[in-house]
């Protein structure tokens, strides 16, 4: 695994929109007599160099540090070449493949999604920003491992229109995995304007163009377990209430949700939702405890143990990365077709919604107690009070639904799974170290 990590140097560049001709203006034939024109020549050039830099570089003026703005960089794309690599990773190659457009593709999940499609025949094209939200590094180090598989990461912002709409006349996507968001419950402190930028304006602008696209996709995209807010009744079911939201990240996935269903019901889009349950696993995200808990044990930093009022437990419902990536590959081979088109919808189109957890909650400490005997480290901690910012005390999925209807049946248990989660972390980061050194 650590090897993977010498091919980062090899990813082909991708060619710019903003590409600059050889400048036309200098010629030997020309000879140059007067002092005055001469002058009046290089102004001209020095001129158009400071013009050209600021058309290149228009996000070079505002703060990097300033998160609001963090989102709002502009992405080189468009180009023959650019876009014969987005056609050739988009082709399927078995004969009944579908063709994919995963948005968040540089994810963790989106990751893994990809590579399975890409390994089962089907055609994957990415669309990920790449943004700091955790450290890119590690979404370079996921394109690089897809870029070996054939599948192509377009860099670009689901809330670009005229992205969207280019890659939609390149290639005729019969399906969208739409796994871009901000997650996450905390960062809404700091940046709260990113979930309305991802959640909820890129949501809209990645519907808007799926409802005029022709033939228009079946969508599948994630959701989250945390819509059921501070419900107190498990499990918790499909019908269930999701009307109390305790943090922004939950609030804007309830009204994509909404969002969703608006766009099934007037221009019939086949929309399916898929909400996720603490998924882990490798290559995964490290915002998330278990990785982070990982990193501080092993670094003999002390972890904070969250405990809600009267000494609760705090538990998740931890569902692995490859059950997640099988049930994601069911989600879109079960999507009925669209029924729109030309942006009218024909008739009522597929709407689903699925709980996709792994019915067994496991309390924080548990956790805690497995990573320390596969790390053989004595964790340090800290308890501390649940804070009122976002995490709920409990998550509980009842998944019958997609049992019944996608085949869903999670198999791999905390244990199994925290397991070669820390075998990749050791060799991943390793492998960063060396290529450090
Ligand atoms: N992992 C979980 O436990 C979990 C739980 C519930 C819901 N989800 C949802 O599943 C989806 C995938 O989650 P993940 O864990 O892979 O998260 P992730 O953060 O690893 O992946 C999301 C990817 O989307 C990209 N992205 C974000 N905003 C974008 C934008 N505006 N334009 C283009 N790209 C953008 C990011 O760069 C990132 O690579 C998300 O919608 C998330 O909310 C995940
Ligand atoms: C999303 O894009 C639209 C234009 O398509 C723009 O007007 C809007 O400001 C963008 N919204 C966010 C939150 O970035
Ligand atoms: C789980 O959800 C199904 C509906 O999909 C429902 O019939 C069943 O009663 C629920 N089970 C529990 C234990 O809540």
């Amino acid at each position: 695994m650590s090897k993977q990590m010498s091919h980062l140097d090899n990813i082909p560049s991708t060619p710019g929109k903003f590409k600059m001709e050889k400048s036309p203006f200098v010629h030997n034939r020309l000879r140059w007599h007067s002092s005055l024109a001469k002058l009046a020549f290089w102004s001209f050039i020095f001129l158009g160099l400071i013009l050209i830099f600021f058309f290149r570089s228009p996000s070079s003026n505002s703060l990097p540090q300033d998160p609001s703005r963090r989102s709002l960089r502009t992405y080189n794309w468009g180009g023959p070449a650019w876009e014969k690599r987005v056609r050739s990773s988009a082709r399927a190659r078995s004969r009944n493949g579908i063709s994919v457009l995963v948005t968040g593709a540089a994810g963790f999940v989106g990751t893994h999604v990809s590579a399975a499609l890409k390994r089962r025949g089907d055609g994957v094209l990415g669309l990920d920003n790449f943004n700091d939200y955790y450290d890119p590094s590690l979404k370079r180090a996921r394109q690089a491992l897809l870029e070996r598989s054939g599948v192509f990461i377009v860099e670009g912002d689901i809330n670009d229109s005229a992205l969207l709409k280019k890659l939609f006349e390149v290639v005729a996507f019969s399906h969208v995995m739409h796994l871009a968001a901000q997650a996450g419950v905390r960062y809404a402190m700091e940046n709260p304007s990113s979930y309305v930028h991802s959640n909820i304006a890129g949501l809209v602008s990645l519907l808007e163009v799926c409802k005029s696209a022709n033939p228009q996709p079946a969508i599948v995209w994630a959701s989250s377990s945390s819509v059921y807010g501070l419900n107190t009744k498990v499990p918790f079911s499909e019908k269930d209430r999701t009307d109390q939201p305790a943090s922004l990240y939950a609030a804007t996935k309830k009204a994509g949700e909404e969002i969703a269903h608006t766009y099934n019901h007037i221009y019939g889009l086949s929309l399916t939702g898929l909400r996720f349950f603490t998924v882990y696993g490798p290559w995964g995200r490290p915002d998330m405890a278990y990785f982070f808990f990982t990193r501080d044990i092993l670094k003999g930093k002390s972890i904070p143990i969250f405990e809600a009022a009267n000494h609760g437990t705090v538990a998740r419902d931890f569902t692995y990365i490859d059950d997640i990536v099988k049930v994601c590959l069911a989600a879109l081979d079960t999507a009925e077709k669209s029924t729109g088109s030309g942006g009218k919808k024909k008739g009522p189109a597929q709407l689903r919604v699925y709980n996709l957890g792994n019915t067994s909650p496991v309390p924080v400490s548990d956790l805690v107690s497995i990573l320390e005997r596969l790390l053989k480290v004595n964790a340090k901690m800290e308890i501390m009070k649940l804070p009122r910012n976002g995490d709920v005390q409990f998550t509980h999925a009842n998944i019958s639904l997609a049992r019944r209807e996608l085949g869903y049946k999670p198999s791999t248990d905390l244990q199994t799974g925290l397991k070669k989660f820390v075998r990749w972390y050791l060799s991943y980061y390793s492998g960063v170290e060396k290529a450090a050194s």
